[in-house]
């Protein structure tokens, strides 16, 4: 069994196409949090956790003489990003199936580590932020993007609604992580050794557009891991699943993504 198997969200192709969806939605308020650094456009980045490289291939853009490795334990998803970046002929990324919580493959040092949604899932995320630390050079910035599930907001009101958020905290906690990191990580940061902690929060939201679907796709790609924890029944959760669509479909209805904290740190020795 590949260590990703036990991961909370479906990984593999249907894993990749709910990141692309949320790298849409994503995608202005990423692409911002991004240009608001200082990056020479040289610079050496790592993006941690890349799953299928959205980011890993924005931030390549942003430093078009330097160079960006995505790293991930989904080797399915690793194998997509390298064929896509190979077919939109990127020459400066690269992409390899590595575990965030071992010791890094290489003795690489990055000017700038990105981690988008990926510290929620990890049951130390304090020790994944000091290697971090480690694997930049003196000057380089780490930048974090990552969730507070407590934070979603929709009206009308919605069960079906509450229950996506109900049931996501509880399988994610089930196995030992926190969905609602986002809070605690400036602290997180900090303590890891970081300097001129920043932090913001943003939230993408709407009545309109593929923002009203992230609730359905992400229900659904937690579904086998909830069924697999004996958290719910499979009649169940396609009711549910039934009645998040039918909500993402309501005129009017208006539904936002969970509260994002975007924190940034610098290794200034
Ligand atoms: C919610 S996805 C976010 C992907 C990407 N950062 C983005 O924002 O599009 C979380 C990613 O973290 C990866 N991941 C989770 N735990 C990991 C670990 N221990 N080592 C490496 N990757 C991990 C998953 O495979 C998944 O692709």
């Amino acid at each position: 069994m590949a260590l990703s198997d036990n991961y909370l969200i479906r990984g593999g192709i249907e894993g990749r196409e709910r990141l692309r969806s949320i790298a849409r939605v994503m995608s202005p308020t990423t692409l911002a949090f991004l240009e608001s650094f200082p990056l020479a456009p040289d610079a050496r980045c790592l993006d941690v956790g890349c799953g299928g490289g959205d980011v890993t291939l924005a931030l390549s853009r942003i430093v078009p003489r330097g160079h960006v490795t995505g790293v991930d334990f989904d080797g399915s998803k690793i194998l997509l990003a390298q064929q896509e970046a190979k077919g939109l002929g990127i020459p400066n990324v690269d992409f390899r199936t590595e575990d965030v919580t071992a010791q890094p493959q290489t003795d690489d040092r990055y000017d700038f580590i990105y981690v988008r949604f990926v510290l929620t899932h990890l049951r130390d995320p304090g020790a994944a932020l000091s290697r971090f630390f480690d694997q930049l050079k003196p000057g380089g910035t780490l930048a974090v993007e990552d969730i507070d599930f407590d934070g979603h907001v929709c009206y009308p009101p919605s069960a079906a609604f509450d229950k996506y958020v109900e049931l996501y905290s509880q399988s994610a906690r089930a196995r030992g992580c926190d969905p609602c990191i986002g809070p605690r990580l400036p602290s997180l940061i900090q303590s890891a050794g970081f300097s001129d902690v920043r932090v913001g929060i943003v939230q993408p939201a709407g009545i309109s557009g593929e923002v009203k679907l992230i609730a359905a796709i992400t229900f659904d790609a937690i579904a086998e891991s909830a069924l697999k924890s004996g958290l719910e029944t499979s009649d169940n959760l396609r009711a549910t699943s039934d009645a998040l669509y039918e909500f993402a479909q309501q005129q009017g209805s208006f539904m936002s993504v969970p509260r994002i904290f975007q924190c940034s740190g610098l290794r200034r020795q």
